[in-house]
């Protein structure tokens, strides 16, 4: 039954792990199936016509775990290829811009936003589009912090390295009188609590995973897809890598301790 069938999620790496726990944890019921490409991250600093053929290729390897649904959990990804995929899918796909975008424009009051996110989501301007198609009078400013991935896939979500890295990112931004930010990449939640410190308390971070997660939810409603189940579902994780430290960083970014993560062979996606 179409309903009874995962959701299918995700991200260059394990970044999107961060938007998988939002997802578990506002659709509970649901059975999800993760797909981190981690033998080919990071896709922030590769051009769009590479991020669109390895998008298509993780889309269809969760097709053919015969998902209802997927949510691409990558800014880069949702920035560079969403369309292509929803042309070549017809599966609801549902990326974290928009959502994110939504939900910074709703958060500011003096419509000044930032933008934090890979080289490629901010060569996109991904988020000054949809920000400025919801409320063209929004002025935004973006900034692209591609240290900000391997810090956080290190586990350094406290480190002094991290604040250095940030204070120097941050410094044009916090001239700028923004009072909302957004975290456009997957991986930054997890660096949250130094990115606020340095931004400064009057700063709103926008996680545009807990807006995905909400999202996920809405075109279930729409196209009738919600388990009828009433336990907890299923969830399974593949990964086209295992590197050294893998599992422990991966639990950082999730929360919580993971039972199986099943690697798959790049060549059988790749075909
Ligand atoms: N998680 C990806 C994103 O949200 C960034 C990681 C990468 O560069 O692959 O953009």
């Amino acid at each position: 039954m179409e309903k009874e069938k995962p959701i299918g999620v995700f991200d260059s790496g394990i970044g999107g792990l961060t938007v998988f726990k939002r997802i578990a944890s506002t659709l509970p019921q649901e059975d999800i199936v993760y797909f981190g490409d981690t033998a080919r991250v990071p896709y922030g600093s590769k051009s769009n016509s590479t991020v669109k053929e390895y998008a298509f290729q993780d889309a269809r390897f969760l097709i053919n775990k015969n998902v209802k649904a997927i949510v691409v959990a990558c800014n880069t990804v949702s920035s560079a290829a969403l369309r292509y995929l929803r042309e070549n899918f017809s599966v609801p796909i549902i990326g974290v811009i928009v959502p994110g975008a939504e939900s910074a424009v709703r958060a500011t009051q003096n419509g000044r936003i930032g933008v934090i996110g890979t080289r490629a989501t901010i060569g996109n301007k991904a988020y000054a589009k949809e920000i400025k198609a919801i409320n063209p009078r929004v002025e935004v400013f973006e900034k692209a912090c591609p240290l900000f991935v391997p810090l956080a896939e290190e586990g350094w979500i406290k480190h002094k390295a991290t604040y250095e890295i940030a204070g120097e990112y941050l410094k044009e931004l916090k001239d700028l009188d923004i009072d909302t930010l957004v975290l456009g990449c997957t991986h930054y939640p997890l660096l949250a609590d130094v990115i606020q410190e340095v931004i400064g308390d009057n700063v709103k971070l926008i996680d545009s995973g807990i807006a995905a997660a909400e999202a996920a939810k809405t075109e279930l409603d729409r196209y009738d897809l919600h388990s009828n189940k009433y336990s907890l579902g299923n969830q399974e994780f593949y990964v086209s890598d295992i590197p050294v430290k893998f599992k422990e960083v991966a639990e950082l970014f999730l929360g919580r301790k993971i039972k199986q993560i099943q690697k798959v062979d790049l060549e059988a996606i790749t075909v």
